[in-house]
């Protein structure tokens, strides 16, 4: 069981943005806490940050083939990237969309999630948690 973790731009700024909405905890801290819960799962996990919509674009179709599963924060590429919905349906892997942030009760332009639309399950609002909820599920259903 092997799960590729992919956020998208600024959330290697964990911890110094917005602190009221993204927490304290530092991107560092969420990878170390991502292969603490791969280990408890019993899983493989490799995580990759991009602040680039290609580069997202290019992990995803690498993906193929090598992993079992995605779990992915497009980030700010959730509301605007169709090149991301297009590879994650390309590469047909199950895959689930986390938001560390409740974006359902925040700005209108966050309301639409089109890499969403290629994941069979959606974690908002958990903060750092939903990281491992996220592989939770997919651990179980793999
Ligand atoms: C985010 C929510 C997005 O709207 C925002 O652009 C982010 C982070 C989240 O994890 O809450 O960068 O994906």
């Amino acid at each position: 069981m092997k799960i590729l973790v992919i956020n998208g731009p600024n959330i290697n700024m964990l911890g110094i943005r917005e602190p009221g909405i993204y927490g304290n905890q530092n991107y560092q801290v969420l990878l170390t806490l991502i292969q603490e819960w791969g280990n408890e799962l019993d899983c493989e996990v490799e995580c990759f940050q991009s602040n680039h919509e290609g580069a997202i674009v290019d992990e995803i179709q690498q993906a193929y083939g090598q992993f079992d599963g995605i779990v992915i924060n497009p980030a700010a590429y959730t509301h605007t990237s169709i090149a991301i919905l297009d590879a994650l349906k390309s590469v047909g892997l199950p895959a689930v969309e986390v938001h560390i942030s409740d974006v359902t009760k925040r700005e209108q332009f966050r309301q639409i999630s089109f890499a969403g639309m290629a994941c069979e399950h959606h974690i908002i609002g958990q903060g750092l948690d939903g990281y491992k909820l996220a592989m939770q599920y997919l651990c179980e259903k793999i």
